[in-house]
C-alpha cells in the first residue's frame, strides 16, 4: 500500500514550528506517532470519520483523545450550543441556571455524587480535587496511578517545576495492592488522597480491567487510613457506563473526575463526589476561573447526556464494539507477529508485545503505517474508542485493514501461526 499524500500537512506543520514551540501541542506532535506517515492537521470530520487537510479520509478511532463518544459534528448537540449562543448568551458575569440542571444529573447517574464543581479540562478537575482533598484531611501527601494531567503535582515530564509541587506524590502501579499497601503503611497518617483511573490505561502499555479485589483493596486501604479515595475518570466516564467504571464495578470512590465524553467534544469538566468532603471548597479552598461557568459546556453535556441516555447509547457501543473486538481477537491470533488486543468495547489497543532487542517496535511502527495508509486513525502508544456514530461500514473497513496490516508484518518480520 502506497504512502499517503500528506504534503499540505508537512507544509504546515513546518510553518507551525515558527509559530508554536513544537509546531502543535505536545501529545499532537509527529514523534508520538509514526513520523511522516500520520497527517499533522485535520480540516474536517463527520460521524466517525475525519478528513485531513490533504483530503485524506479515515475512520477515526481515537475520537479527538476521548471527548467523541457520540461523533464528530453530532447536529442535536451543536445546534443546542449555537441555540444557547444564539438566544441568550453563554459567558456572563453571574452564572446561568444550567449549572443546577447538570449537577442533578450527575447526581442521578453516578454513584458517588452529591455535590459538583465545574472546570473545563480534565486537569483542572483532577488537580481541584486534590486539592480539595488536601483541604479537607488536612494532609499533603497523595498517591496515585494513572495519567492525570499537565499539571505540576502529576505531570511525567518535571522540567520547570519546582520539586517541592510534586514531592509529596508518590506513584503505585494499576493492579498492585500490594505497592498501595507499603506506601501507606509508610505514608498513610499523612495521605489526604489516593487517586487512581478506575480501569487501567497506562501510556504505551496494555489496557488492564480491575483484578478481583483490586478496586474493593483500595476502597479498604483509603477507609483504614482515613484518605480520600477519587476516581479519575475522565475517560471511562459516560464511556464504560453512564455512571463510569464506578458503576460498572461496583465500587464507589469519594471523589470522582469526569470531562472528555460527558460532553461529546466540548470543553467541560466535573468533579462530582461526597457532599461532606466537596463542601471543603466552600471555604477551606479556593477553585474558580473565568471560564467555569460558561453554560456553552453546561448545555453540550446536558444534550449528549439526554442522547446518551434516550438512545440506549452505551449499551450499542458495547454490543457493537463486542462484535468488532471479537473480530480483531480472531485476527490478532492468526498472525505469531507478538500483537496484543486489550481493552473492552469501548476503548481498546493494538500493542506488541515486548522483547529484548526491542523489535517489536518495528513491527509495531510497520503495523501502524499500514493503518494509515489503508485510512484507519488508531495510535501506536495510545489506546482508541468506539463511538456511536461508528458504522458497521467503519468496523468492517478497520477489521479488514488490521488484517492486512498484521499479514504485512508478518510476511517481513514473522512465522505465520
Ligand atoms: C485519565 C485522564 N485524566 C486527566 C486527563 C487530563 O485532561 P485534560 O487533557 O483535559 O487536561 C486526561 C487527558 O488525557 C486523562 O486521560
Amino acid at each position: 500500500m502506497e504512502k499517503l499524500d500528506i504534503t499540505r500537512s508537512l507544509r504546515l506543520f513546518d510553518e507551525a514550528t515558527k509559530l508554536v514551540p513544537g509546531g502543535v501541542g505536545g501529545a499532537r506532535r509527529p514523534y508520538n506517532f509514526v513520523r511522516g506517515e500520520y497527517p499533522i492537521f485535520f480540516e474536517r470530520g463527520k460521524g466517525g470519520r475525519v478528513t485531513d487537510v490533504d483530503g485524506n479520509e479515515y475512520v477515526d478511532f481515537l475520537c479527538g483523545f476521548g471527548p467523541i463518544i457520540l461523533g464528530y459534528r453530532e447536529e442535536e448537540v451543536d445546534e443546542a450550543v449555537i441555540r444557547q449562543i444564539r438566544d441568550k448568551g453563554f459567558c456572563f458575569t453571574l452564572t446561568q441556571p444550567y449549572q443546577n440542571q447538570l449537577a442533578e444529573k450527575l447526581n442521578e447517574c453516578i454513584p458517588c455524587s452529591e455535590m459538583c464543581v465545574f472546570t473545563k479540562t480534565g486537569s483542572d478537575g483532577t488537580t481541584a480535587s486534590i486539592r480539595i482533598a488536601r483541604g479537607y484531611t488536612d494532609r499533603m501527601k497523595v498517591m496515585r496511578c494513572g495519567y492525570h494531567g499537565w499539571h505540576d503535582w502529576c505531570v511525567e515530564v518535571k522540567g520547570g517545576i519546582p520539586e517541592k509541587l510534586y514531592e509529596d506524590v508518590h506513584e503505585f502501579h494499576y493492579n498492585n495492592l500490594n505497592q498501595l499497601e507499603d506506601l501507606m503503611a509508610k505514608y498513610g497518617d499523612e495521605t489526604a488522597a489516593i487517586i487512581l483511573t478506575p480501569f487501567g490505561h497506562p501510556l504505551h502499555e496494555k489496557m488492564q480491567e480491575p483484578e478481583p479485589g483490586f478496586l474493593e483493596g483500595v476502597r479498604g486501604i483509603a477507609t483504614k487510613y482515613g484518605a480520600v479515595l477519587i476516581y479519575d475518570e475522565i475517560r471511562t466516564g459516560f464511556r464504560l457506563s453512564m455512571g463510569g467504571a464506578q458503576k460498572l464495578y461496583g465500587v464507589t470512590p469519594d471523589l470522582s473526575v469526569f470531562g472528555k465524553g460527558m460532553a461529546n467534544g466540548y470543553a467541560i469538566s466535573a468533579l462530582a463526589g461526597k457532599a461532606e468532603i466537596m463542601k471543603a471548597a466552600e471555604q477551606k479552598v479556593f477553585v474558580s476561573s473565568t471560564f467555569f461557568s460558561n453554560s456553552s459546556g453546561y448545555i453540550a453535556a446536558l444534550k449528549t447526556i439526554e442522547i446518551l441516555e434516550r438512545d440506549n447509547v452505551l449499551d450499542k457501543i458495547w454490543e457493537r464494539g463486542g462484535r468488532f473486538l471479537q473480530k480483531v481477537r480472531n485476527i490478532t491470533n492468526k498472525y505469531d507477529v507478538g500483537a496484543e488486543l486489550s481493552g473492552v468495547a469501548p476503548m481498546f489497543f493494538i500493542t506488541f508485545k515486548r522483547d529484548k532487542a526491542d523489535t517489536y517496535k518495528a513491527r509495531r511502527e510497520d503495523f501502524y503505517t499500514q493503518l494509515i495508509r489503508r485510512g484507519v486513525f488508531l495510535h501506536p502508544h495510545h489506546h482508541g474508542y468506539i463511538c456511536y456514530r461508528h458504522t458497521e461500514e467503519d468496523l468492517d473497513l478497520a477489521a479488514e485493514a488490521i488484517d492486512e496490516a498484521l499479514a504485512y508484518v508478518n510476511e517481513k518480520h514473522g512465522v505465520s501461526k
